[in-house]
């Protein structure tokens, strides 16, 4: 059987596929198959090349071998046919997924996806600048052997005031300083946001016997005017050790360690003598802070108060004072953020400005 007659292939055309035109019509159609397959799809052009070649209405290789299938003795037309149907279909099949694959890969602004791109950056979050100053206070006790307690942000007139040794006309208990959620009557009673964490000492107190040496950080209110270093909530770290024979050289020791563990082993420190109700005898713990433009070349700051616990204190929760003594303090987280990070305004901590925090 000749199989010149139906040679779909023009012989001169350098780009077609390995055919010869003296193959017979099966053979043909092999070698269009492994074409066909073998055909590269990886880009809009090369599928373009590739239906234009094959499927093109005027001129493509099967669009012209389904023209001359008269020339095929009539017995063989039906198998024939069918073989040339698969094989357009297989055509087809393959120029459709390989349009599909490149619309995939196509972003919308029409440029390719490019894998060798570096990844985006994920943007991590991060923890608050007092809060790291609160870690960073709190580790340095933990290896001092204190222990973390806390206590609620409201309390009542008793903890806050009463069993910390405060007079009933004590200023404190005024509208002033004490943000009230219920009003006291006549000096005593009333609920409050806690004016400082002094309330967690009475509550760990009565929740437990001695020895205590624990810390309790946490948020404290106050009714003040808010300027650059005051505002109506802050932070506060408390401390209280009480157990047989400690003593106020026990609080020095303790408070210069911290000291000098979070303000550098240099720190200039002055240990000062001051009033707390709830402290007998009390003390302030100021550093020196270098200032180069300050006439004195810098300036003392106070960073804790702290003192012996009063004994009524002791007598308050039910532990006996002639057995146990104790020690207590309370420093504020802000001052200490701010100068650590050279802050200058107060305010900023609580503003929840991205920029701000962004930096921490
Ligand atoms: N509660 C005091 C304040 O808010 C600080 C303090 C705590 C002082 C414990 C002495 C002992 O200022």
């Amino acid at each position: 059987m000749p199989s010149r007659s139906y040679s779909p292939l023009d012989p001169s055309d350098e780009t077609m596929p390995v055919t010869s035109s003296d193959k017979s019509l099966p053979e043909t159609i092999d070698d269009l198959q492994q074409a066909l397959e073998a055909a590269s799809l990886g880009s809009d052009q090369e599928t373009e090349t590739f239906r234009i070649r094959y499927l093109g209405q005027k001129n493509g290789i099967l669009t012209n071998l389904f023209k001359r299938i008269q020339e095929v003795p009539k017995e063989q037309r039906r198998v024939v046919g069918q073989q040339l149907n698969a094989l357009k279909q297989q055509a087809e099949t393959r120029l459709q997924e390989a349009q599909a694959r490149l619309r995939r890969d196509t972003r919308q602004d029409g440029r390719a996806l490019d894998l060798t791109l570096p990844g985006r950056r994920t943007i991590t979050g991060s923890t608050h600048p007092l809060t790291q100053t609160l870690h960073a206070i709190t580790r340095i006790f933990e290896r001092l052997g204190f222990t973390v307690a806390d206590g609620p942000e409201i309390e009542d007139d008793w903890h806050n005031f009463t069993a910390l040794n405060f007079p009933p006309d004590h200023p404190a208990r005024d509208m002033q300083d004490t943000l009230f959620i219920e009003a006291s009557q006549g000096g005593e009673g009333g609920v409050m946001l806690r004016t400082h964490t002094s309330p967690v000492q009475i509550r760990a107190m009565m929740a437990n016997k001695p020895p205590f040496r624990l810390i309790a950080p946490g948020r404290v209110y106050r009714n003040e005017t808010i300027t650059y270093k005051s505002y109506c909530l802050f932070h506060q770290v408390e401390g209280l050790v009480v157990d047989e024979g400690v003593t106020m050289a026990d609080l020095k020791h303790v408070l210069f360690t911290f000291a000098r563990a979070f303000f550098g082993d240099d720190v200039t420190l002055r240990f000062r003598p001051s009033f707390f109700p709830f402290t007998e005898p009390s003390a302030e713990l100021d550093i020196w802070w270098p200032l180069p433009d300050h006439p004195d070349g810098g300036r003392w700051m106070e960073i804790l108060g702290s003192g012996m616990v009063d004994p009524n204190v002791l007598e308050a929760v039910g532990i006996d004072a002639e057995r146990y003594t104790g020690y207590a303090f309370g420093m504020g987280v802000e001052r200490p953020a701010m100068l650590r990070y050279g802050i200058d305004d107060i305010r900023i901590f609580y503003e929840n400005d991205i920029r701000f925090l962004e930096q921490f």
